[in-house]
């Protein structure tokens, strides 16, 4: 170990420019606490002129982040510039080539190039740690990687977008719809100005991505993961949930099943009685069920520029103190290749939600779509909205009322068969609502 851990940093954006603040005022500490001071030797960023909340004058400038990556003048490289591919890829490998340990929080790069750059620094004989890249400040890669090395991972599932999981408890608490809310979020600088890549699911995939590497032992296979984002959840779907025991909850979800590991992202039921149904706003939270210590639920902050220098600068605390582990927990080539659950194969309740037209058999009907696909309902519950009027005295006749039903255990297919019958057979206004249920212990 050098007698001084000299930091390559680049990117001085949200989070870089708090690791700075962070180094500056635990700086003391931490060289206590690695045995060894930890500086900062060479910072890059696109403008080198920009005002910045911290004083970055007195550290070697950078203009290329890859020339950064390879000076032999510090011994870590730590990528905060984001992107799966470009510059932070092109100067994660330029440092791993030169010898150098790397910390990134980086998870679309991981999720694309995740396993090949874990090849490349076991190669290299140095670390690739990635605590920050999912669920910002929550040290779930450690609880994976290290504290859970003894157990084998049954399941694990959760909240990792902030910005869905406040829109999601906006919509309930104060009975907005799901525009609303997402206006709300941006205003508060919780949601991006193009906020699909949150609202439809992909960030919380990415995140959903490297765990199921770690906790499964498997090749990273973001493509394989079935995504449905938020945005089509309505107050009437929070409402009804309410009632039945349930919090809609954006949930990432990867579970060992007999046809391979399932992964999958979506709008979840939960009982209000979960872990997960209580965590609120941008809280995160992360349930791990494994065989011998059972389940463990983290919960904190996801994102944020200090919650998340505080997991990069776990990583640099590793390598200040000679700790070196898989990047994965296992070396990379052991990794086995992933072996997918698709969707349709999937398990569970469900909650649908027609809009049905109110005239003779067409309950009958839906009843008939159901036993066809041995589907059991658990509840069904029929709300009578007044009939809309065409002028005074005279309903529309045929108003569409909505109807809930709660299934028992049944699979996927059956359940989309079923649907596609009941949409065929005309008796429902609009496209039915399906949410999944997930059950816990
Ligand atoms: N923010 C969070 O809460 C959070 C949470 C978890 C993980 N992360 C991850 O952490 C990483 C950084 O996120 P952030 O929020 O800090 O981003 P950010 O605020 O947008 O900062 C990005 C930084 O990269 C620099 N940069 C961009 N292009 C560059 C280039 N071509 N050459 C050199 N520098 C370049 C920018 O330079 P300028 O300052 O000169 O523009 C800026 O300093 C991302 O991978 C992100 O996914 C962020």
């Amino acid at each position: 170990m050098p007698d001084v851990l000299r930091l390559g940093l680049a990117g001085l954006g949200t989070v870089g420019a708090s690791l700075v603040q962070l180094i500056d005022r635990h700086g003391n500490d931490l060289a206590v606490r690695c045995g060894v001071p930890i500086t900062i030797a060479g910072v890059s960023a696109r403008h080198r002129q920009k005002s910045r909340s911290i004083d970055v004058s007195g550290f070697k400038w950078f203009d290329d982040p890859v020339a950064l990556a390879r000076d032999p003048g510090n011994d870590v490289f730590v990528e905060l510039i984001g992107g799966a591919n470009g510059i932070a890829l092109d100067s994660v490998k330029a440092a791993l080539s030169s010898g150098k340990h790397v910390v990134t929080a980086n998870k679309a790069l991981l999720a694309e190039h995740g396993v090949a750059l874990a090849r490349q620094a076991e190669n290299a004989g140095v670390s690739l740690n990635f605590e920050a890249a999912a669920a910002g400040g929550i040290p779930i890669i450690k609880t994976l990687r290290e504290a859970l090395a003894g157990n084998t991972v049954g399941r694990i599932y959760g909240i990792l977008n902030g910005t869905c999981n406040y829109i999601l408890t906006r919509m309930e608490q104060d009975h907005l719809s799901f525009g609303e809310c997402l206006t709300a979020a941006q205003h508060l600088g919780y949601a991006e100005a193009d906020p699909a890549f949150d609202v439809e699911g992909h960030d919380t995939a990415h995140k959903l991505a490297l765990l199921t590497a770690i906790a499964f032992g498997t090749a990273i296979d973001a493509e394989s993961i079935y995504v449905e984002g938020i945005s089509s959840i309505t107050p009437a779907d929070i409402e009804a949930a309410d009632e039945l025991g349930y919090r809609i909850k954006l949930l990432g979800v990867a579970s060992r099943t007999d046809s391979g590991i399932e992964q999958r992202v979506h709008p979840t039921m939960v009982p209000k009685s979960s872990a997960v149904a209580r965590i609120d706003g941008v809280t995160n939270a992360i349930a791990v069920e494994s065989d011998f210590v059972g389940q463990l639920v983290l919960s904190g902050p996801g994102a944020g520029g200090d919650a998340t220098a505080s997991s990069v600068m776990s990583d640099i605390a590793d390598i200040a103190r000679g700790d070196k582990i898989g990047t994965f927990g296992r070396p990379a080539t052991s990794l086995e290749p992933y072996r997918r659950a698709g969707i349709r194969l999937h398990e569970g309740g469900y909650y649908i939600r027609l809009s049905l037209y109110d005239r003779p058999g067409a309950f009958a009907a839906i009843a008939k779509r159901m036993a066809d696909h041995n589907i059991s309902l658990e509840s069904i519950v029929q709300r009578r909205r007044a009939p809309r009027t065409t002028a005074p005295g005279h309903p529309v006749p045929e108003a569409p009322q909505p109807v809930i039903l709660i299934t028992y255990e049944t699979t996927e297919v059956a359940i989309r068969e079923a649907l596609d019958g009941i949409l065929r057979d005309g008796h429902i206004a609009e496209a039915p609502q399906m949410i999944r249920i997930e059950q816990f212990g």
